[in-house]
């Protein structure tokens, strides 16, 4: 791992964010690490309740995965194509375990690609189990314009850009915030050879 995280470098709407928390060899290692992940169980868009896909595609590794159709938001056992998800990469796990501690581990890491257009509405992590669990993200590639509202909808927000490397933490108070990306600045990172940004977010499901 590129750091050894100590205290955050900033606290945004009771956000956590450890700035450049994985350096430039770290994030290498993780995108390697993510393309086994996606050759296994490949990038899709799932649908919103309202039977709309999303702009972000994602894929899970672990134990859960994230999934979503006109049903509903869910956790499921397997991915759409039928196959397990795959394990979390060690590396990613790392980050788990140096900030949150290793007594309990993630068993649900979801993978997140955001192309030129991509956005993420605001919307509360709140299908786990045990709230008392943070959920640990981190971002790689181009920025993300992440936002951060309170546990209510509709109060004041605050926006941070999350750069590549950037390593994000969801705990306490700010556990339930609403959160959600306004934007990509496509082509601001050059980890991606093809540009886009990657998000992945840990949480332990039950
Ligand atoms: C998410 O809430 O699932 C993703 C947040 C992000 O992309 O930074
Ligand atoms: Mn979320």
């Amino acid at each position: 791992m590129g750091k050894v995280f100590g205290a955050p470098d900033v606290v945004i709407g009771g956000a956590q964010v450890w700035k450049a928390g994985l350096d430039m060899g770290a994030q290498t290692e993780m995108v390697a690490a993510l393309r086994k992940v996606v050759a296994a169980a490949p990038l899709f868009s799932p649908e919103t309740r309202w039977g709309k896909p999303m702009s972000v595609r994602m894929t899970s590794c672990g134990r859960y995965g994230w999934y979503s159709d006109r049903r509903g938001y869910r956790y499921e056992r397997r991915h759409p194509s039928g196959v397990d998800w795959p394990p979390i990469p060690e590396c990613v796990l790392d980050v788990w375990n140096a900030i949150a501690g290793n007594e309990c581990a993630p068993d649900c890491c979801l993978v997140n690609f955001y192309g030129e257009n991509a956005r993420m509405g605001l919307h509360q992590d709140r299908d786990e189990a045990d709230f008392s669990y943070p959920v640990v993200s981190i971002s790689l590639g181009d920025a993300g314009l992440f936002r951060i509202g309170g546990v209510e909808r509709g109060g004041k927000t605050q926006s941070v850009w999350l750069e590549s490397g950037d390593v994000l933490m969801l705990g306490g108070e700010a556990r339930l915030a609403h959160h959600g990306v306004d934007r990509i600045r496509f082509g601001s990172s050059t980890l991606l050879k093809e540009g886009g940004r990657i998000n992945l977010t840990m949480r332990v499901v039950d």
